[in-house]
């Protein structure tokens, strides 16, 4: 699309696209559902919650449909995407968004096996089956855009578990190979990286109070005062989900501030080597 019809198309950047959104029910996913909609978009969310995903999507309206799916599960993700066909007649946008994490130990020997593959089955086979199936129906039809939800876990260690921190690297390898193979289908596959924010994944795992993990994480990042918000996410995804990133495919966009990019402890280290002449 030229960038004059792109200026045309603002408020409707999702016209006629039709997109599927695991984990869809809360946090990035319902916000990402919403505001897909008001983009024109029409929706199906998929989640294992179903009365919480049924109520958003009645929220929402006609545009948007709700279907039971444990992402870790094949059948389940092959009846979302062909639920979305027969629902909405296509497929455009796959949003691999739905996560798990585990409890953070401080010791590797301390943690369980079950718990790593828990959190593999769902952030790196759910996205691996999400991409398999939404690819079946892309590529006859020679378009589409394929988004994973990583973490700023997918660039860095140390910010979560083992499990999480491993799983968000194995699913930027998973969108690089999946662009490889699906770019000559015109299918775009990019992932979008987000900071912190306090969702119903991170409460149960919180020592403290939101608000005060909230201003810890503020002081964090590299921009002065700014707190990450669901929508900022939802943003992001309209943008890789809109012809606008038509030329964008196999990146991993890190939405974190500058925490990733930015150290600060190379100017503390001067400020040291300062104070001590
Ligand atoms: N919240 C954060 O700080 C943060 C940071 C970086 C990345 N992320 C990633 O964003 C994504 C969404 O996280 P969120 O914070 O919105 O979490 P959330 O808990 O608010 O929402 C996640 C949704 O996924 C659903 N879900 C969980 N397991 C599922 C499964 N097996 N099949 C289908 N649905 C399932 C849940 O029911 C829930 O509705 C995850 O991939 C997460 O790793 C979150």
């Amino acid at each position: 699309m030229s960038g004059s019809k792109i200026l045309a198309s603002i408020g409707r950047r999702l016209e006629g696209k039709v997109a599927l959104i695991t984990g869809g029910a809360a946090g990035i996913g319902k916000s990402t559902a919403r505001l897909f909609t008001k983009h024109r978009a029409k929706v199906v969310i998929a989640d294992i919650q179903d009365n919480v995903g049924q109520s958003v999507c009645n929220d929402i309206g006609a545009d948007a449909s709700f279907v039971h799916c444990d992402v870790a599960i094949e059948e389940n993700i092959r009846d979302a995407v062909d639920s979305t066909v027969s629902k909405f007649g296509k497929l455009d946008i796959m949003f691999n968004n739905a996560g798990a994490l585990d409890p953070r130990k401080s010791k590797i020997t301390d943690n369980e096996a079950a718990d790593f593959d828990r959190v593999l089955d769902v952030n790196v086979r759910g996205a691996f089956l999400g991409t398999k199936h939404a690819a079946r129906v892309m590529v006859p039809a020679q378009r589409g855009s394929i988004i994973n939800n990583g973490s700023v876990a997918s660039v860095i260690g140390g910010v979560a578990s083992h499990a999480y921190v491993a799983s968000k690297h194995a699913l930027v390898g998973l969108t690089k190979s999946a662009a490889a193979e699906l770019g000559m289908f015109g299918i775009r596959v990019n992932c979008i990286s987000p900071f912190l924010i306090v969702s119903s994944l991170i409460k149960p795992y919180a020592k403290i109070d939101p608000e005060e993990i909230n201003r810890r994480m503020r002081g964090l990042t590299n921009l002065h005062g700014v707190a990450l918000k669901e929508e900022d996410i939802a943003l992001a995804a309209l943008y890789f989900g809109s012809d606008e990133s038509g030329y964008v495919s196999g990146q991993n966009f890190v939405i974190d501030g500058g925490f990733s990019a930015v150290s600060h402890a190379f100017g503390l280290f001067n400020q040291n080597v300062e104070a001590a002449q």
